[in-house]
């Protein structure tokens, strides 16, 4: 989605290029009515495609209506103004087709962009224009059920998309919706009252009450055909019969097991250093949402079918949104719709972005479009953020196949790996404590999994695989963390501090200018991910980044730089490196250790 999201001026640099050609428009289109502001120029600025094109790009496209000239010819025309020329942060500018480059002298890239970096203040600027409130609603698995892998891709897409949007200064509440009620949770329950033998274990219940909702599909489904299916069925019908009225056994184990289910996703939020804002749970919609829809029946917004009540959206091409059955129950749009409205009503958001995968797409659209036609304005801005499944590398993962592989045994797995392979040598020679050892095992599983979920475009299926996953020479997780890590030994080595004596002019290598040019764009890179609501660009500049910070190290030498403030400039390079590395990878939910 390309959200309206409207870009400020970065920074200093932005706003003086901004500056500069507003009164270059001025003087080659002295006639123009409506000039565009400094906020609109700003985000006509962008990164060029490499550093020996430009630095930062400006577009050209979006004055060609007002100009009523073709962009390479707005370009050319804009080259010879004078304020252009004049203009202290440009060093030189070039028109290229329908764009116009513009060079940074190092000592702008140095002192604004480097110098910003490295006292933290790149990182204050609000990249987005308005205070509007938003919502992400993710990870939404189902209680009674397993918690496994696949449920990641989720929890890290939404976790991260959160965390570039509060960067970028979006209002922004994040919250969850787990499945607690429903056709899933009675067959568990029936399962676990009418056939299980097994006591239930001290711990990790959660994983284990997963177990006992897939023996009973499996049981249900050899019981398919035979004497017994008519009895399931009844007695499923019962279960949530008590379900729905609050009252009986059913009821109690319910509200029993529900916990140890919550206590397996607060474990696995902990873990991945996730927090929501609200937990809405889908029993708590349940019973209003009833209410709700009865209410838009009577107020003439939806129409009978056959006794069943909904809306007819064949205009749309969405065929018959079923809303409540001929039996007086609800469905799982019926409760959607009460969820948004609480949504908008309670919270008054104005963008509510749900991510689920693409299974759910039909259902999304059908939802949206009764909000729209019952009277939320706010219906155009729902967005259904859709993602592709993770498989295994062989296969879908199924029940059947017996290869889910529940979530908190991957991390134990993974964590355990990961020691083997990076970090118990640290215990052998006792520099690290095991304290240590176990923090940094996390943040590199954290690594592995958030960055292998969101790297890769949100409709691709994902395919997980632990060995590629942990790579330290491939794109992965660990690989940024240790480039980090290597940034950050290398800082405390040579004694990095504010007060070095720098000078930006002895920088004259490729690999050093790449990199600082590098450096400048990621405000831009995060806010355009905020605009399309997408984690893949952001993952692949830092593992640019990385690259860049690597060839860079190799052929420009910092502890034996010919001269001291050579050492110093490079050495400020690499620190501002670092603190790009680590503030990129928090905005994808990742912590970078500073030894690894
Ligand atoms: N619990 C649902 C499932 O596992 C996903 C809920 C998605 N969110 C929503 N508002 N419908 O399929």
């Amino acid at each position: 989605m390309e959200t309206e999201v409207k870009l400020t001026l970065f920074n200093d640099v932005h706003r003086q290029i901004a500056e500069a050609l507003h009164h270059a428009i001025n003087g080659a289109f002295p006639e123009l009515q409506e000039k565009p502001n400094l906020e609109a120029l700003g985000s006509s600025l962008s990164s060029a495609p490499n550093f020996k094109m430009g630095h930062i790009a400006f577009a050209c496209f979006p004055l060609a209506k007002i100009c009523r000239k073709g962009p390479p010819q707005i370009a050319q025309m804009l080259l010879e103004q004078k304020p252009l020329k004049e203009c202290p942060v440009i060093e030189k500018a070039q028109a290229q087709g329908p764009y116009l480059n513009f060079f940074l002298s190092l000592e702008t890239l140095g002192n604004i962009v480097i110098g910003d970096i490295n006292n933290g203040e790149y990182f204050q600027h609000k990249l987005i224009a308005g205070a509007e409130k938003w919502m992400i609603e993710y990870s939404q698995p189902n209680t009674h059920k397993i918690l496994h892998v696949g449920h990641m891709r989720n929890l890290c897409l939404g976790n991260a998309l959160v965390r570039m949007c509060r960067y970028a200064g979006v209002d922004m509440s994040a919250v969850t919706y787990p499945g607690d009620v429903g056709t899933h949770v009675a067959k568990c329950l029936w399962y676990l009252k009418k056939h299980n033998k097994e006591e239930p274990p001290k711990q990790n219940k959660g994983a284990w009450l997963g177990d006992m909702y897939t023996k009973a599909n499996s049981l249900l489904e050899d019981q398919r055909g035979t004497e017994n299916e008519d009895q399931n069925r009844a007695e499923l019908t019962a279960i949530l019969k008590e379900l729905h009225d609050q009252k009986g056994e059913y009821y109690d184990l319910w509200l029993e097991t529900k916990k140890w289910s919550v206590e397996l996703m607060k474990e696995a939020y902990s873990w991945a250093d996730v927090e929501f804002d609200r937990w809405f749970w889908e029993s708590e919609v349940d019973a209003p949402s009833l209410n709700y829809v009865n209410e838009l029946f009577k107020e003439g917004k939806l129409v009978k079918d056959d006794g069943a009540v909904g809306m007819d959206l064949s205009e749309d091409k969405l065929g018959f949104c079923l809303l409540i059955k001929t039996d007086g129950t609800g469905l799982y749009a019926t409760k959607d719709v009460e969820l948004a409205r609480k949504k908008f009503e309670e919270y008054g958001i104005k963008r509510n972005i749900y991510i689920v995968d693409d299974r759910q797409a039909y259902h999304f659209k059908q939802v949206f479009k009764v909000l729209e036609k019952v009277g939320f304005e706010q219906a155009k801005d729902c967005y259904h953020l859709q993602y592709a499944m993770v498989e295994l590398p062989d296969g879908a993962m199924s029940s059947r196949k017996g290869n889910i592989v529940p979530l908190m045994d991957l991390v134990s797995e993974m964590e355990k790996r990961i020691k083997e392979q990076f970090l118990n040598r640290y215990l052998e020679d006792q520099s690290w404590s095991e304290d240590e050892v176990n923090k940094t095992a996390t943040m590199i599983a954290n690594g592995a999994i958030k960055y292998g979920m969101i790297r890769v475009d949100n409709n691709r299926k994902i395919t997980f695989n632990m060995d590629d996953w942990l790579k330290l020479d491939g794109e992965t997780g660990p690989y940024l963390q240790y480039v980090h890590a290597r940034i950050a030994s290398l800082c405390e080595k040579l004694h990095y501090n504010d007060d070095l004596i720098v000078n930006w002019e002895s920088l004259t290598k490729d690999q050093e200018i790449a990199l600082m040019v590098k450096l400048l764009s990621f405000n831009d890179v995060v806010a355009s991910g905020v605009q399309k609501l997408q984690t893949m660009h952001l993952c692949g500049y830092l593992y640019d980044l990385g690259k860049l910070f690597n060839s860079f190290y190799a052929e420009c030498p910092i502890a034996k730089a010919e001269t001291e403030e050579l050492k110093n400039t490079r050495l400020a390079l690499a620190h501002a490196t670092g603190m790009v590395m680590k503030e990129g990878l928090a905005l994808l939910g990742i912590q970078a250790p500073e030894k690894m």
